[in-house]
């Protein structure tokens, strides 16, 4: 490996990465022939094979998914070590990457806004997937911070809760228990049932309860997006169980119903792998978080 240059591993990340040349050579303004080289060279100097081409797919070999690994580590590397630089000349700068369950979306994207001023050397990424993906976007590294509300028992995990995440049965404006109170949750089962997809920890929790209490829902729809199912509500196919902050900025045409033992009390969680040194940004991040979390509490007791 002497002879390979970092240039070479930027490359052979890119395209392994898009699973393409082509993608890679858009993505770093090069010249489709200049990656294929690029990618030649490296291979010679690894002396195995990095990608095999099956049909029009591009796959990576054993060793080039050995190569991808390390690649990833030693850009990690590198990026931490910008950073740390860059804090010693007094400016937080770099990538902050990070991973959010649907519901957090509602919540997570208005407080970048804030942060992003106070840190303009920042650049972020965020990712908004279900709960099932959060969890394989951690398995394998992905990003620096990831926020959920169930933590994963099986994994060995850092987690801090920051807010409540309430899930709250909805129903039309117009619904007829709208305005009734204490309704008991086995008159669930009468109402037609929007459901997220499995993989959802939100639909995860609501099964649990259900089968705690016995009540055996009619699903009629099964959606894997928060806003398609308050549409879907608001359209009039059912009811559902969302998060309350599904809502922000207010409830447009839908209503909260007072059912038994809902809420489901859940709450957020800042996560990441044990293990895993935080890089100066998203320890910024994560400590700008947990104090916009403590006014965010403030805000909604003065809502109430
Ligand atoms: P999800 O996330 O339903 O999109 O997986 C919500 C949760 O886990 O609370």
């Amino acid at each position: 490996m002497n002879q390979a240059t970092l240039h070479q591993l930027k490359v052979f990340e890119a395209a392994a990465r898009h699973g393409s040349f082509t993608r890679a050579a858009e993505e770093l303004f090069l010249t489709q022939p200049t990656v294929s080289m690029q990618i030649k060279q490296l291979t010679k100097s690894v002396g195995l094979p990095l990608f095999e081409q099956v049909g029009k797919r591009l796959y990576l070999t054993e060793a080039g998914r050995e190569l991808f690994a390390t690649c990833r580590q030693i850009f990690e590397t590198i990026a931490q070590f910008e950073m740390k630089v860059a804090d010693l000349k007094g400016l937080k700068q770099g990538q902050l990457r990070l991973a959010v369950i649907t519901t957090a979306k509602y919540f997570i994207p208005r407080l970048l806004g804030p942060f992003c001023q106070l840190y303009p050397g920042i650049d972020i990424s965020l990712q908004v997937t279900n709960h099932e993906g959060i969890i394989e976007r951690m398995i394998s590294n992905q990003d620096d911070l990831y926020i959920m509300s169930q933590v994963p028992e099986h994994l060995d995990v850092n987690c801090e809760p920051f807010l409540e995440n309430p899930l709250v049965v909805l129903a039309p404006l117009n619904h007829p228990l709208a305005k009734e109170k204490n309704i008991p949750i086995s008159q669930l089962s009468n109402e037609p049932f929007i459901m997220r997809e499995p993989g959802s920890g939100t639909r995860r929790a609501v099964q649990k309860l259900f089968d705690e209490h016995g009540v055996n829902v009619k699903v009629k729809l099964e959606l894997g997006s928060n806003e398609a199912i308050k549409q879907a509500i608001a359209g009039g196919l059912g009811i559902s169980v969302l998060s309350r902050h599904t809502l922000i900025p207010d409830a447009g045409d839908l209503s909260i119903l007072d059912v038994e033992y809902f809420p489901i009390k859940r709450t957020w969680y800042m996560v990441h792998p044990n293990g895993k040194q935080l890089s100066i940004v998203a320890r910024t991040y994560h400590d700008y978080l947990l104090e916009a979390a403590k006014q965010a509490v403030v805000w909604e007791r003065e809502k109430e």
